[in-house]
């Protein structure tokens, strides 16, 4: 299958005191034009290093392996494999783990974009929000009149549904709230006309009725803008309301995924059930926690990683990693259960 977004055997290392680590671990995972990703995972399963592998902006002295292929359409994505295919190492233009920085100032941004749970890391807190905006299309259009430059901006800030664009477009981002910021800078993301969008936990900072708000204004800009978009949260409930799909990461790997419907009503995986039971937006009845804790990176168990936490575990879950084995058609799950 060939989508706008595919990404292959992904790997990230990180060199620290006690050696190298993998908070990124062979991920594998594709992303259509208009569709959604839901990516979820406990704190420091290593949602936000695979968006910064992404983005190009992982931490100084990180390795990193894999393909990560970005095309206009699937044919485009279809040609870049082929021709990677045909020169394997030699890795086409449109492969984000391979662009250098002068490229990704050109992909970033323009191409795929992403925004934060804490709108002030791409705000600046100096400028006013209509010169950000402007300042951001710029970068990628530099021989826009500045007239269009304008008009292109105020068209962000409408389609972020911002009431007041005019008013609001000259003032600083202290000045908003908290949810008139995210809606900022989601404008500001989208300003230079990207077609993959990354949302890390963009609503966990909000009260719930300005999350909801914010998650429909996402849904809404997906349909209309047919964006690709990976949304990152630790909040199944937030999950079933923004993904068709959903990727479950555990110590670095994908252990789960398959549509968002079918993985929360019938999850195969003992963490993703585990993970279920302790949501506080879906489950009804009593919630249990999962036991113990994610694995540190330098110690992550050489077999199945939430071994030591699962209540199902067996002889041969230590043996070695399990594949990602079928389900039923496109889920999948990586434990010797199924
Ligand atoms: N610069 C770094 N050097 C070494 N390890 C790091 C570095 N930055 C993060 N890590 C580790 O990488 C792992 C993955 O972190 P990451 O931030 O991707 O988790 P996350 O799933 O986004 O968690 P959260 O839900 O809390 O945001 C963690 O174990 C973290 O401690
Ligand atoms: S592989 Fe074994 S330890 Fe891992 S989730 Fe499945 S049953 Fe549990
Ligand atoms: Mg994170």
């Amino acid at each position: 299958m060939t989508c706008l977004l595919e990404v292959r055997g992904l790997t990230v290392e990180l060199p620290t005191p006690a050696g190298w680590v993998r908070p990124v671990n062979e991920v594998s995972l594709h992303i259509d034009a208009g569709e959604s990703l839901g990516l979820v995972g406990e704190s420091g399963s290593g949602k936000t290093m695979l968006a910064m592998a992404l983005m190009g902006l992982l931490p100084p002295g990180a390795r990193v392996e894999g393909e990560a292929l970005l095309g206009k359409d699937r044919k485009e994505v279809a040609e870049v494999k082929e021709k990677n295919a045909r020169e394997p190492g030699v890795a086409g233009g449109k492969n984000l783990l391979a662009l250098n920085e002068r490229q990704w100032r050109a992909v970033r941004g323009g191409q795929i974009a992403m925004v934060f749970q804490e709108p002030m890391t791409s705000l600046n807190p100096v400028m006013r929000i209509g010169r950000q905006i402007e300042e951001a299309i710029r970068a990628h259009e530099s021989r826009l009149a500045a007239g269009d430059v304008k008009r292109r901006a105020a068209e962000a800030l409408g389609r972020a549904a911002i009431p007041e664009p005019q008013v609001r477009a000259e003032q600083f981002p202290h000045q908003l709230s908290g949810g008139l910021r995210q809606r900022a800078m989601i404008a500001m993301a989208l300003a230079a006309g990207p077609r993959f969008l990354i949302a890390d936990e963009p609503t966990t900072a909000l009260d719930v009725t300005v999350q909801k708000q914010i998650l429909d204004l996402l849904d809404h800009l997906r349909r209309e803008l047919r964006l690709a978009l990976l949304f990152i949260t630790h909040d199944l409930g937030v999950v079933r309301q923004v993904a068709d799909r959903v990727a479950v990461m555990y110590a670095g790997r994908i252990i789960e995924e398959g549509p968002a419907r079918q993985v929360l009503a019938s999850p195969r995986h003992p963490y993703t059930q585990g993970l279920l039971n302790a949501s506080p937006t879906l489950e009804r009845g009593k919630l249990s926690p999962i036991p113990g804790s994610v694995p540190q990176l330098t110690a992550v168990p050489p077999g199945c990683a939430f071994e030591p936490r699962c209540s199902l575990r067996r002889a041969e879950c230590v043996a070695a990693v399990p594949d990602l084995r079928v389900a039923d058609q496109s889920h999948t799950a990586r434990c010797v259960l199924v």
